[in-house]
């Protein structure tokens, strides 16, 4: 269980300034499909809990997609970040194996210094199952940490996801940081963690498309990747 928090913890904070033109510059450079789930967006724009610190070193750092020639400097983030390569090697599996995968790097000076990758997760509804995604691992280099980039990942991230009209989104993490991107106690939702002894307040989520997740409620299941670095 340790190992899965570690895998969960992610956080960030952000200003203000400027993201709406840097995320429109983000959807547009990511050709995703469009609305995978075939629902419609209702939910409440994360964006209106962001509480805005004004400490990023705005101006050198690029949010973008992860391309294949990334997946070193990734690996080498995630490896400087965690204490164990558990974290890195499950980025390498699920970025093969998830197709549904969202995998962004953070850039500054032309060196990735930051990474946070969605996976998709799945909620069964006898007899249908409602697709989401789950935020983690991230991990940003130890010595650009508390700079916001962090914050700029989660919140580029979410953008993205609430665009494809994803219904949800789910993360296991600390629960004095996550509700300001909007994430509440999955509970609230009606949503569980599949893994035993994770606390109520650490598994979150934000619903996007409350319509199709209006009565929703049961189990979120990750892809078996997490299940077997567990
Ligand atoms: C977690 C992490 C990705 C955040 O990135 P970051 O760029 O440092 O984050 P930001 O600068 O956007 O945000 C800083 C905020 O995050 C908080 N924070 C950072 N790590 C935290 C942690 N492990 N637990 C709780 N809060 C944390 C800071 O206290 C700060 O909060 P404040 O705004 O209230 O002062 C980065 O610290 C990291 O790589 N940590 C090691 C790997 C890790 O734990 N990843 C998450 C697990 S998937």
């Amino acid at each position: 269980m340790l190992k899965l928090k570690a895998l969960c913890e992610a956080a960030g904070y952000d200003t203000i300034k400027g993201r709406n033109n840097e995320l429109a510059t983000i959807s547009a450079d990511l050709d995703f499909p469009r609305s995978p789930w075939g629902t419609t967006n209702t939910g409440k724009d994360p964006r209106e809990t962001d509480p805005g610190h004004g400490r990023e070193r705005r101006g050198m750092i690029t949010i973008r997609p992860e391309q294949p020639g990334d997946a070193a400097a990734v690996r080498a983030v995630n490896l400087r970040a965690f204490p164990r390569p558990i974290e890195a090697d499950i980025v390498d599996k699920l970025r093969i194996a998830c197709p549904e995968a969202v995998s962004l790097v953070a850039e500054l000076d032309g060196k990735v210094v930051g990474h946070i990758l969605f996976t998709a997760v799945t909620i069964q509804i006898q007899p249908r199952e409602i697709k989401g995604m789950g935020l983690g691992p991230m991990a940003v280099l130890p010595d650009r940490q508390n700079q916001g980039i962090g914050s700029r990942l989660v919140k580029a991230g979410l953008e993205i996801l609430r665009q494809r009209r994803c219904p949800y989104i789910v993360v296991l993490g600390h629960a004095g940081y996550y509700p300001r991107f909007g994430f509440k106690p999955a509970s609230q939702h009606g949503i569980r963690c599949s893994w035993d002894g994770v606390p109520d307040n650490v598994f979150m989520a934000i619903v996007f498309d409350e319509e199709t997740m209006s009565g929703v409620s049961g189990v979120v299941r990750y892809r078996n990747e997490f299940n077997e670095a567990i």
